[in-house]
C-alpha cells in the first residue's frame, strides 16, 4: 500500500436458480443480489419449463438463462446430461431449486455435493411433497411455514439450513395460507443463500445435521 485505500473484495457465490413456474422465489433472489453487500449474483436461470412465467424474471434482470425441457429426453438421464452440459457454460457455486419440479437423480446429486439447495411450503419433515397448505388445513395444524435445506435424492430430505413459521388462523383457505406462506418463503430464500455464502453454516459429515459458526 502507498498511502491510497485497500480496495476489500467480497467473494461473490454464484448462483444457478432452476424453476419450473411463476418464479417469486426467484423474484427474491433477483431481487436481494440488487443489494451490493449481497454475497451472491445470479449466473444463470434454468427453466424444464418452455415457457415458464419466471423467465420474464431473467430477461427482465439481464440475467442469462437456460431450457432444458424434459420431455426432449427418452430419460432422466439424458435430460440430467443435459443440464450438467450446460451448468459446465456457466460460473455455479450453489443450484437454487425454487419450484423446480422434477426430481433430480442421486447421480445428479453427488456431481454437486452440498452445493444444491431447495426451497419447500412446509415446515419439513412435515408435508414433504405437493399440496402442502391443504394438507395443514386438514390436520387442523395451528402453524405451518416454510424450509430451505439441502438437497439429498430422496425428495423434500436433506439437512434444514433455516424454516420460518406462520399461524393458521380458522379462516384460512389454500389461498391465503400459501400468501402468508410465500411471504415468508422470499425472505428465507436469500437469507439461506446469505448463510452458505458466509460461511455461517457447515455439514457435519457424521449424520448429515447443520452446525452454525458462532462469531
Ligand atoms: C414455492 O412455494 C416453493 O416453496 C415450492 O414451489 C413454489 C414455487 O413458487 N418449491 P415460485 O415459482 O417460486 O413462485
Amino acid at each position: 500500500m502507498d498511502g491510497g485505500y485497500e480496495i476489500v473484495t467480497h467473494k461473490s457465490l454464484k448462483l444457478a436458480v432452476f424453476i419450473s413456474g411463476r418464479g417469486s422465489n426467484l423474484k427474491a433472489l433477483i431481487d436481494a443480489c440488487v443489494d451490493p453487500d449481497f454475497p451472491a449474483e445470479i449466473s444463470l436461470v434454468l427453466s424444464n419449463v418452455e415457457n415458464a412465467g419466471g423467465l420474464e424474471y431473467a430477461t427482465q434482470n439481464n440475467i442469462p438463462y437456460e431450457i432444458v425441457n424434459h420431455h426432449k429426453f427418452d430419460d432422466k438421464s439424458g435430460f440430467e446430461k443435459e443440464i450438467q452440459n450446460v451448468l459446465k457454460r456457466y460460473d455455479v457455486d450453489l443450484i437454487c431449486l425454487a419450484g423446480f419440479m422434477r426430481l433430480l437423480s442421486a447421480s445428479f446429486i453427488d456431481v454437486w455435493p452440498d452445493k444444491i439447495i431447495n426451497i419447500h411450503p412446509s415446515l419439513l419433515p412435515r408435508y414433504k411433497g405437493l399440496d402442502t397448505h391443504k394438507r395443514a388445513l386438514a390436520d387442523s395444524a395451528f402453524e405451518t411455514g416454510c424450509t430451505v435445506h439441502f438437497v439429498r435424492p430422496e425428495m423434500d430430505s436433506g439437512p434444514i439450513i433455516l424454516q420460518k413459521s406462520v399461524p393458521i388462523f380458522p379462516d384460512d383457505t389454500e389461498k391465503t395460507l400459501a400468501v402468508r406462506v410465500l411471504v415468508q418463503e422470499h425472505r428465507a430464500y436469500p437469507q439461506a443463500v446469505r448463510m452458505i455464502a458466509q460461511n455461517d453454516i457447515a455439514i457435519s459429515g457424521k449424520n448429515d445435521t447443520i452446525n452454525h459458526h458462532q462469531d
